[in-house]
């Protein structure tokens, strides 16, 4: 799958309303690559680096699945600088963080944002998102949604300064990969698909984010 997308709302309202034409013609893509799968239908969204639109795509794509009636839940799973509460004004709940730490039961810390669009908040940033990420408690997790949700979407941190998305991926059918128009350096998307190559995880599709938004993002690089 290799598809474009065009510049999108970003704000709650707008994203439950506005969900742009190419965000349908991506979500046909995946419906289509993903139809061998029969019960719960799981991608991990992420990108080289800081500030791709692994975010935006992710909230897109699963606000694109529910609008087809199907129960979409949107994992959090930047732990580092998790931002999805933040992008559609949500509490942040005690969240995927909270539930791997067993402080909380996944169904207090689910919202409902619209329909069947659910989201599970980050949580409290925790001192060892990578070790989370791998637990057994996580694997449990993952096939208790599987159970209850139609599409699980995993939004995570860029896969060129860590190596998180490595860890969730395997959890899921695969990765969507996000690229920013004019700015992901082909030696860059490189090493990515090199690791991911190398830890056997599948490339459901890359998406060529053609954002217009002018944003510095140097100080993200010490957050990772
Ligand atoms: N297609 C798009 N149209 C308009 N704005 C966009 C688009 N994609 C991204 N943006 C804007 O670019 C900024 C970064 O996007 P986003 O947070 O989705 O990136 P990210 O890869 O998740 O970043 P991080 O690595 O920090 O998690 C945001 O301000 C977002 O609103
Ligand atoms: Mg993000």
């Amino acid at each position: 799958m290799e598809m474009q997308n065009n510049k999108t709302a970003s704000t709650a309202s707008d994203l439950q309303f506005a969900v742009s034409e190419s965000y349908k013609t991506i979500r046909t893509n995946l419906l289509f690559l993903l139809s061998g799968v029969t019960s719960c239908k799981t991608i991990t969204v992420s990108s080289p680096k800081a500030g791709d639109g692994k975010t935006t795509n992710a909230i897109n794509i699963a606000i694109a699945l529910s609008q087809l009636g199907k129960r979409v839940l949107l994992i959090d799973g930047d732990l580092r600088r998790p931002s999805i509460s933040k992008k559609l004004h949500l509490e942040n709940t005690s969240g995927l963080s909270g539930v791997l730490a067993g402080f909380a039961k996944v169904e207090d810390s689910i919202l409902q944002v619209s329909g069947s669009f659910y989201v599970l908040p980050a949580g409290s940033i925790p001192p060892n998102p990578s070790e989370m990420l791998s637990s057994t408690a996580m694997d449990k997790l993952m096939e208790e949604l599987k159970l209850i949700y139609d599409f699980i979407v995993i939004d995570s941190p860029p896969l060129g300064l860590v190596s998180d998305p490595l860890v969730i991926a395997p959890k899921t059918e695969g990765l969507v990969l996000v690229v920013k128009e004019k700015i992901t350096k082909h030696d860059d998307l490189k090493k990515v698909l090199d690791s991911v190559a190398l830890a056997n995880i599948r490339v459901l599709g890359v998406i060529l984010n053609s954002a217009t938004v002018q944003e510095k993002y140097a100080d993200y690089k010490n957050a990772y």
